[in-house]
């Protein structure tokens, strides 16, 4: 089988993955503002630097780095909790791209969604709880960003208390994420 069609048949069967700066084009062919640009950029550096620390998981480095870059791409159109659902049909439908990439974009929102608290807010209702281990290294590290700016998982969650007040939802995603926090240190560390 020549290289091409080796490609394809790979493409097919697992999904395409771009590379960066197809990614990135992506990101500014939609519209998303620097803002956002630099905050996906922030998010895929740690993402990727948090899956170098890990050695005894296999983990696909590229997957992580790329997912990250999409994630927020469904801010191009709403700036609501829905853009995770909006940014995997975007991965899925508009670009053709990875299901594994529009699950980590699906996943990412607080410390993801029950198919029950997706429910209540109005989402489909579907499990979006990170289960990879891409999707919840993804999923972590967009936590410790407001912004381009590093923060801990307590000052995430003390700026969106702040914003939204101590609302059921936030309190759980906090404990959510702190669990993923504990485990992926885990993997990191010990
Ligand atoms: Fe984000």
């Amino acid at each position: 089988m020549n290289q091409n069609k080796k490609n394809m048949t790979e493409n097919t069967q697992q999904g395409f993955i771009p590379a960066k700066s197809e990614a990135l084009k992506a990101l500014f062919n939609l519209g998303l503002n620097r803002h956002i640009i630099n905050h996906v950029l922030a998010v895929s550096r740690k993402a990727t630097y948090i899956a170098t620390l890990i050695s005894s998981r296999t983990i696909d480095l590229r997957l992580v780095k790329i997912g990250a870059l999409l994630h927020d791409i469904g801010r191009s159109k709403t700036h609501e909790l829905d853009h995770a659902i909006v940014g995997g049909q975007i991965i899925r439908e508009e670009l053709n791209w990875s299901d594994k990439l529009a699950r980590i974009a699906e996943t990412h929102i607080l410390g993801g969604l029950s198919k029950e608290e997706a429910l209540k807010i109005g989402l489909p209702p579907k499990d979006y709880l990170p289960k990879t281990i891409e999707e919840k290294i993804v999923c972590l590290s967009d936590k410790y960003f407001i912004g381009s700016n590093e923060v801990s998982i307590e000052g995430r969650f003390e700026n969106w208390f702040n914003r939204y007040g101590q609302t059921e939802l936030l309190l759980t995603a906090k404990k959510r994420v702190e669990q993923l926090e504990t485990e992926i240190y885990r993997l990191m560390y010990l």
